[in-house]
């Protein structure tokens, strides 16, 4: 039986009807262009197959009912007209966030019956909250005829996120998860939302790509990720540009020299610049074919997010030299930073050595097991019926 059978019996089990749809949405991993969707830069994620599946109906009486088969505590009822910023703490501000959104951006939005499950492993740095967020948002799109295009949707959902989770994120992972495409990476220019999806098609060329789950859970409203980019707007503020953005990577020295004594604010800007500049050389490298050549950009990739932006921790340091060590092409960790998972990319006949080596690695520093397992480029969010 489908996965989208599976769910709507559950839904039909749980309020009594058949819903009016399902729809799924997936995680994400970034293969670079990290903290740059903040600072109006570069990025360039792909979809996981790993997806949040959601069975929706509307209602017309303003209820708002949530349950999902992951969380504990099971239908939870909302008013719709009731819902406030940063009112809720549990998994439910985030649907609830994006039916807040949609009717404060002018949709009349009256409701619905909603039941979600997910194979996107949860506080693993793979945007299982994102992919929450957009698998609502284009189910209320659909059923309510909004029309809303990807771009839309990852919109309605940072703002969901900013405004009522109260996380203070970019705008990259609810567009992959909107916007990807199977078999390709998305090069994403987060100012004006401008998109290229690029081949990536690692099967064919023999390699292939790992991710690594180190299992240290991270958080981020929490207070750190909040600090990064609290410093890259005093950097923008200090050399009088909207964005670091606006930094040309050859204007970089110059610009560090003008922030004089701000050593906190230089390395956060030097991480930036350098990045936008690490996606712009892999995606030419991936559009001339030579995938092999982007492994050295992912290590830089690394260290600057290590040594400059300061957001790594043993576990990811030791998943990168750990795996490089054992002849990865190329390594780095991904996402917001602070635990999460890390990505390795290796010759595909390198996987059974690479993944022992991390596993052994782990296991000798006494630190939890991690989960490894090889990543597609998959599609972005749909309906599935
Ligand atoms: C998290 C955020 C994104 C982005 C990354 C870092 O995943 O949700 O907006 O800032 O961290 O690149």
């Amino acid at each position: 039986m489908s996965e989208a059978v599976v769910i709507a019996e559950q839904f039909k089990e749980l309020y009594g009807a058949e819903p009016e749809g399902v729809w799924a949405a997936p995680g994400r991993v970034n293969l670079i262009g990290e903290h740059t969707d903040y600072n109006d830069g570069f990025v360039l994620p792909f979809a996981l197959p790993h997806t949040t599946v959601a069975a929706v109906s509307r209602r017309d009486d303003g209820v708002l009912r949530l349950h999902s088969a992951d969380a504990e505590g099971g239908v939870v009822e909302l008013r719709v007209d009731a819902l406030a910023p940063e009112s809720d703490k549990s998994w439910t501000a985030y649907p609830s966030g994006v039916v807040w959104a949609l009717r404060d951006a002018g949709h009349a939005v009256t409701g619905a019956d909603v039941h979600l499950t997910s194979t996107i492993p949860q506080g693993a740095g793979l945007s299982s909250s994102h992919a929450l967020e957009v698998v609502i948002t284009l189910a209320l799109s659909d059923l309510y005829g909004l029309g809303l295009k990807g771009w839309q949707i990852a919109r309605l959902c940072q703002r969901a996120e900013n405004v009522y989770v109260g996380a203070p994120t970019g705008i990259m992972d609810q567009t992959a998860s909107a916007c990807c495409q199977a078999g390709h990476a998305l090069f994403l220019d987060t100012r004006d939302l401008s998109q290229r999806q690029i081949p990536f098609d690692l099967a064919a060329e023999g390699m292939r790509l790992l991710v690594v789950d180190t299992q240290v859970k991270h958080a981020h409203s929490d207070g750190e990720y909040g600090k990064r980019r609290a410093g890259c707007e005093k950097g923008a503020a200090l050399l009088g540009v909207d964005a670091l953005r606006d930094v040309p990577y050859d204007g970089l020295d110059a610009a560090l020299a003008r922030l004089g004594d701000e050593e906190e604010v230089r390395r956060l800007v030097r991480h930036i610049v350098t990045e936008n500049e690490r996606v712009e050389r892999v995606v030419s490298l991936l559009q001339t074919g030579d995938t092999r050549a982007i492994g050295p950009v992912l290590v830089e990739g690394h260290a600057s997010l290590r040594d400059d932006f300061r957001i790594s921790c043993p576990e990811l340091d030791l998943v990168v030299d750990t795996a490089l060590g054992a002849g990865a092409v190329g390594a780095r960790m991904t996402g917001g930073g602070f635990g999460g998972s890390a990505i390795v990319l290796i010759e595909a006949a390198d996987e059974g050595t690479v993944t022992k080596a991390v596993e052994e690695a782990f296991a000798a520093a006494g630190f939890t097991a991690p989960r490894v397992f090889a990543a597609v480029p998959a599609a972005g969010a749909h309906r599935l019926v």
